[in-house]
């Protein structure tokens, strides 16, 4: 009887699987319309409204835990918003229907849409706040780097753990000001930098793959979403992370409270970021070094997603070719 229980669940969550694909798809192909032009605002809105569609297709009774903001200054996708048909499995949701809306809006590389679905009470209920996150991909022994740690020490510990000089470690940083501690101790190092403008969700990623990314360590402070969205990426394929709010207000500890964070200065894991059987889908907007982007042939519409999924580790990448025919318009 058990058994079978499991195995219906599963079914329910191998279906959602291809679901997922179809919601950052559509998002995807959405915001690639507004490409390069200089307007991240349309560019988001009309990931919202695309991802928000296709979610209330769903057979699922979702929450947004992860979304656009808060209700009165979201209009969709907010914190806590309902998704979904409500005929299906309790899930969390956490959406960034357009992550780099301002590499969407100049047309340059490295924006996704995203997002992940987690079994409900799951995934963390971030504020959107920053985070400080540390990310270094498998194989390593579980906590060589930690955020209490500074970036040299977390740089000598895990070469020694990779068998390799310091210098040849690779750390990927968002170009921020707030980062110059980082790339300080970076440059005496001797190590590689590679400092991106935006899209923290893919810089995280690539520390899965480093022998085709070349990256080896994610440093830095990034939003908390996108914290979490990488958290569940990374679960699935292995890996560690670990990310703590910045709550350096007394509003930001109260809105941080009341979403269930009881302790403002907390460490979390990966698996406390993102915990339970986690979906992510990603599709490229613009290309990128994960997925390539949208693109608009005469024949049809072309995406390219990767799917992840933590229940039995698999990633896939899905090259679609939609054809806007019939009623099912893509957007
Ligand atoms: P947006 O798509 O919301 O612009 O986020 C892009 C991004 O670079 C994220 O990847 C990153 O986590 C965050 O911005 C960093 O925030 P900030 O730009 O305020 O430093």
């Amino acid at each position: 009887m058990v058994d079978l229980v499991v195995k219906s669940q599963d079914i329910v969550d191998r279906i959602l699987t291809l679901e997922l694909v179809r919601v950052t798809e559509r998002a995807a192909v959405s915001a690639a319309r507004l490409r390069g032009r200089g307007d991240e605002k349309a560019a988001d809105q009309a990931a919202v409204d695309a991802m928000r569609r296709e979610l209330n297709r769903l057979p699922i009774d979702g929450t947004v835990v992860i979304g656009e903001g808060e209700r009165d200054e979201a209009p969709m996708l907010y914190i806590g918003e309902k998704l979904g048909t409500a005929m299906g499995p309790k899930v969390d949701i956490a959406v960034d229907p357009l992550e780099g809306t301002t590499l969407c809006a100049r047309d340059m590389p490295g924006s996704i849409a995203v997002m992940a679905m987690a079994t409900g009470g799951s995934l963390l209920n971030a504020p959107d706040v920053y985070m400080e996150k540390i990310a270094i991909g498998p194989g390593y022994p579980h906590g060589i780097v930690d955020l209490d740690m500074s970036p040299e020490e977390n740089i000598r510990a895990l070469a020694k753990a990779k068998g390799v000089n310091p210098h040849e470690i690779s750390v990927l940083v968002l170009d921020r000001e707030r980062h110059a501690k980082i790339i300080e101790d970076c440059r005496r190092i001797g190590c590689a930098l590679r400092i991106i403008p935006d899209g923290d969700v893919a810089g995280i990623i690539f520390t899965a793959q480093p022998e085709k990314t070349g990256i080896d360590l994610y440093l830095g402070i990034g939003g908390a979403p996108e914290g979490v969205l990488a958290a569940g990426a990374l679960r699935c394929v292995g890996g560690q992370m670990q990310g703590r709010l910045i709550l350096d207000t007394e509003a930001k500890i109260e809105r941080a409270a009341r979403m269930g964070v009881k302790d403002p200065k907390r460490k979390y894991d990966m698996k406390e970021l993102a915990a339970g059987d986690v979906i992510v889908s990603l599709t490229g907007v613009t290309d990128g070094p994960l997925v390539q982007g949208v693109r608009f042939d005469k024949d049809a519409i072309r995406t390219e997603t990767l799917i992840y999924r933590s229940l039995s580790g698999t990633v896939r990448k899905i090259a679609a070719e939609h054809r806007e025919m019939g009623k099912f318009k893509l957007d």
